[in-house]
């Protein structure tokens, strides 16, 4: 647990003094939960919601691509069923007056269990060496069958009391498991309550006229208000797609993890219009493509898995999560949901306008079902720069951070070197930059020795290092250096362009989709 959390400090320390991720309003001692993106990572974060966009929108003809407004009529959350069901279940520590996600509370306590079962993993693992199968030590061993069993047995019990709204026995359970607060240890807790997590605000200048609004909890519900609009503008023939990027907004309670849980975040999301009755066909296929998605970004399959919801949201009739291995423990990154036909059909009887698809080949009209992918751009920022974040040892002993970025998200693609200040080389290596800038980001570093100006790079996360040399005023050649292998090539300056093109080309990377499998 502490090499967990001293992993995840250097994570955050890292963001912040390589200009990736800042604390919101610093300079007043930050606001809590709310992080700005510094002029790296608003460069990650644009490489990663492209990547998203490309993958979604452009390679596939069946689905387009919205930006709705943050302000949608009120109405809107009622219709969603996020006035009334939008809630979290909150529990608060009499002794340390601090407040808890009660199920939180509950599924901290199940990760300590699945730690223990990685550990017994991890002992066997050693112990039997290359004879060890997992599948069957899961199985059969005593010790950890039981663990997975308790571990079932909680989390069921958990999410049948969610469903059934019994927050009585939600609080009957932490007692049971003795759950402690973490800050006090004490177990003097209040009864559970639910506390609705959207964020209100005004429209309107005057007192009397102004308009209750809510920041919008999901992008999603502006992409199902167009539905008809699109469809019809967009002649989209069912399964048809709309996608959309954008801010979201929770008064998260329990706001930790750095940019894992934010109260201003950003997601992207797509809806898929189906037929009625070919949901768990398409459920199933979206599974599959997102999970390639994160599989051609290269971070290890290992570090993926499926968790199907026992508890469902009031939308859904089938949920899975895409877990990443965060610092901190597989958690969520993605959901997919088969959300029936509840938000057009509920916004059909709110609104009283018909949302309903006409098929030519039936003659018949109907409400479709919807299948959402959804993903938070900042979580996926956090999945991709953690697991890029590297201490790595040297040959010669000594170590180096590399921060080894997906290279078609790096912020930047290379820097280019005069090996000194003078003789005419910084005038070529800006030449060079001149040229570059055209195709990628590029920077220029002229202050320290070579060598400093490489672990620079590295920790920056920048695929390629370019230096001129005295060498390259006489042949016109250059080193480029790679940032994961260190390698140095000796290369002709119009070759810079096509090495560079090769290892970031979003297409190479988006083609991976189509080639990797998630064993
Ligand atoms: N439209 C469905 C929906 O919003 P969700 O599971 O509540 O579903 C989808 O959210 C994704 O949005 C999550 O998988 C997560 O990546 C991201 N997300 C949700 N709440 C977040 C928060 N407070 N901070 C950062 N990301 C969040």
């Amino acid at each position: 647990m502490a090499k967990q959390d001293d992993d995840f400090r250097k994570v955050i320390s890292h963001a912040k003094e390589y200009g990736y991720v800042f604390q919101s309003s610093e300079i007043y001692d930050g606001l809590s939960a709310v992080y700005d993106y510094a002029q790296n990572g608003a460069e990650l974060k644009k490489n990663i919601r492209d990547y998203w966009w490309s993958a979604m929108v452009q390679l596939n003809e069946n689905i387009v691509g919205i930006d709705a407004a943050i302000f949608m009529h009120p109405t809107t959350w009622k219709a969603s069923g996020h006035v009334d069901a939008f809630n979290d279940p909150l529990i608060d520590n009499k002794d340390s007056k601090k407040r808890y996600r009660a199920d939180v509370l509950v599924e901290d306590y199940v990760a300590k269990i699945e730690a223990k079962i990685e550990k017994e993993v991890v002992k066997a693992a050693k112990r039997f060496g290359d004879a060890f199968d997992k599948e069957q030590f899961l199985s059969t061993n005593q010790r950890v069958v039981e663990y997975q069993e308790q571990a079932k047995t909680i989390l069921e019990r958990l999410g049948k009391s969610l469903e059934k709204e019994d927050l009585a026995d939600v609080k009957k359970l932490i007692e049971e498991l003795d759950i402690a607060c973490p800050m006090s240890g004490s177990k003097n807790w209040t009864e559970v309550k639910q506390f609705n997590l959207m964020f209100g605000t005004k429209l309107g200048a005057s007192a009397d006229s102004a308009m209750d609004l809510y920041l919008r909890p999901e992008t999603a519900q502006g992409i199902f208000v167009n539905f008809l609009n699109v469809q019809k503008t967009g002649r989209m023939k069912i399964p048809f797609g709309i996608a959309q990027t954008g801010k979201a907004f929770r008064n998260e309670i329990v706001a930790r993890q750095f940019i894992f849980r934010m109260r201003e975040f950003e997601q992207m999301e797509m809806q898929f219009f189906i037929k009625p009755g070919t949901q768990q066909e398409w459920y199933e296929k979206w599974k599959e493509t997102r999970m390639k998605w994160h599989l051609s970004l290269g971070m290890g399959s290992e570090n993926y898995r499926f968790h199907d919801h026992q508890k469902l949201a009031h939308y859904a009739d089938a949920a899975a999560d895409i877990e990443f291995r965060f610092p901190f423990g597989f958690k969520e990154l993605e959901g997919i949901h088969s959300r029936t036909d509840f938000d057009l059909g509920s916004h059909e009887k709110y609104s009283g306008k018909k949302l309903q698809y006409f098929d030519p080949e039936t003659r018949e009209s109907y409400v479709p079902y919807v299948i959402e992918t959804s993903i938070g751009l900042d979580r996926m920022f956090l999945s991709v720069f953690s697991n890029a974040l590297q201490e790595e040892e040297l040959e010669n002993g000594t170590f180096r951070t590399v921060l080894r970025l997906p290279a078609v998200l790096a912020p930047t693609k290379a820097a280019v070197f005069p090996l000194v200040k003078k003789d005419g080389l910084p005038e070529i290596a800006r030449n060079i930059i001149d040229d570059l800038k055209w195709d990628f980001n590029v920077l220029y570093d002229e202050k320290d020795a070579v060598g400093r100006r490489y672990r620079r790079q590295d920790a920056n996360g920048t695929p390629f290092c370019i230096t001129v040399d005295h060498q390259t005023v006489e042949d016109h050649t250059v080193t480029i250096r790679h940032r994961d292998s260190m390698e140095q090539k000796r290369v002709d300056i119009s070759e810079l362009r096509g090495i560079i093109h090769a290892e970031v080309d979003m297409k190479t990377w988006l083609q991976r989709m189509y080639d990797v499998s998630e064993n």
